[in-house]
């Protein structure tokens, strides 16, 4: 079987990685990175720790607008497509990467694989969820992670495509993070204590693009009582300095504003704090992975079934909301397994080699 894979940015490269080496080992597989992440911190570093193949081929695509990036990623990887022609293309979750992947395919009736289907956050706002319906859509496979994503797609008829695999970010979260652990000298790095900070992320564009809920973000990091470690995604980033608000920030001093870190260090933060505070959809799940307690900082999840538990709160970017739920973090007794406990990356091959046995 050959399998043309597309990924494009941060957790689709943590996501391949779970996928790439074990599809592997039976198939031919061409790994294609389209270029919307480029740094070396949000893309190369992550081939290096997860021991994902080089690319085969890279768009290099770079940034722009949503429809910028999704025409000038067909525009590239159609030929590749018509060039290779897979009898399976592979996409990843719900980025513009993933829907230039899924309409190219669409377009010339290649097959095509969708990871991580099904997930919905009802909030048509979002460019990530229009990006996952209609991806779903045009796919013959939809991968899910949690049987709320087999239930989503049965309620818009796409329930015969559906199959249930796990989720490849908790492979790589259970294989990755005793290595973490071990390597990882982020805290001493950064000077924080275990359990004595917070973790925090934010890049959605309805939290950072905008000057009303960026001014939020800035109050909330001004008056978070305790330590906070923040890798400074590059969109937000931009948006604090174009508000003139990044200065003040990197002088407070129980706030430590660095760079995107790579996995090993970001997973070890992650283990050793008091709480994160996110608006990723992979960091959600991977919180609960770790068992570390999550405030989510919007008002909507996909993951809805770490809100059901306990262990993740959807308390928006409402600064006194916020810290309200934080001085009320807790850990729930009760953590079962949800996502397939690491063995996704091997069920989603099987499923592919049933789909071309079927199809041959
Ligand atoms: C994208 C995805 C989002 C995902 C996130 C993962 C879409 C619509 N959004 O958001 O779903 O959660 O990736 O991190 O696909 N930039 C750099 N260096 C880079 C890449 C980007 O500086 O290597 C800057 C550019 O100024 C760019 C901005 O970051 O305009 C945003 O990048 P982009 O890929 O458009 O969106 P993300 O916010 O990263
Ligand atoms: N991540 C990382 N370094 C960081 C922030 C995040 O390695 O500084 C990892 C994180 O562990 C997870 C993935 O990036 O595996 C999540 O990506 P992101 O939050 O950019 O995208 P989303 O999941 O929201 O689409």
């Amino acid at each position: 079987m050959k399998v043309v894979s597309l990924v494009g940015n941060r957790p689709q490269f943590v996501k391949a990685a779970a996928v790439s080496r074990r599809l592997r080992e039976r198939h031919q597989e061409v790994l294609v990175h389209s270029g919307q992440h480029y740094d070396d911190e949000l893309s190369a570093i992550f081939f290096r720790e997860l021991a994902l193949p080089p690319p085969d081929r890279e768009l290099g695509v770079g940034s722009g607008t949503n429809a910028d990036q999704v025409t000038r990623i067909m525009h590239a990887f159609e030929p590749v497509l018509e060039e290779q022609a897979p009898d399976l293309t592979l996409v990843y979750g719900d980025t513009n990467t993933t829907l230039a992947g899924a309409l190219s395919c669409a377009r010339h009736g290649f097959a095509l694989a969708h990871v991580e289907a099904g997930m919905r956050s009802f909030d048509w706002a979002m460019p990530e969820e229009r990006n996952r319906v209609l991806a779903d859509h045009v796919s013959d496979l939809c991968l899910c992670s949690s049987s709320v994503a087999v239930e989503n797609l049965d309620r818009e008829g796409l329930g015969p495509r559906a199959r249930l695999v796990g989720d490849v970010m908790a492979d790589v979260s259970a294989a990755m993070a005793p290595v973490a652990e071990r390597e990882s000298d982020a805290l001493e790095r950064l000077g924080v204590a275990p359990g004595e900070y917070v973790l925090m992320t934010v890049h959605r564009a309805g939290n950072v693009d905008r000057e009303e809920p960026l001014r939020r973000l800035v109050e909330l990091l001004r008056r978070l009582p305790t330590h906070c470690v923040f890798p400074v995604h590059p969109r937000t980033r931009a948006a604090l300095e174009r508000l003139g608000a990044l200065a003040e920030l990197e002088a407070l001093a129980h706030l430590h504003l660095v760079p995107p870190l790579g996995y090993l260090d970001f997973t070890k933060l992650l283990m050793h704090g008091a709480a994160v505070l996110t608006d990723s959809g992979g960091v959600q799940k991977e919180a609960y992975l770790c068992r570390v307690p999550c405030l989510t900082l919007r008002d909507t999840t996909e993951w809805t079934e770490t809100v059901e538990l306990g262990w993740n709160r959807l308390v928006g970017l409402d600064p006194d909301r916020v810290l309200a739920a934080l001085e009320h973090i807790e850990r729930p007794s009760h953590h079962p397994e949800l996502y397939g406990g690491g063995r996704a990356g091997e069920a989603i091959v099987a499923e592919l080699e049933r789909f071309a046995a079927a199809g041959a």
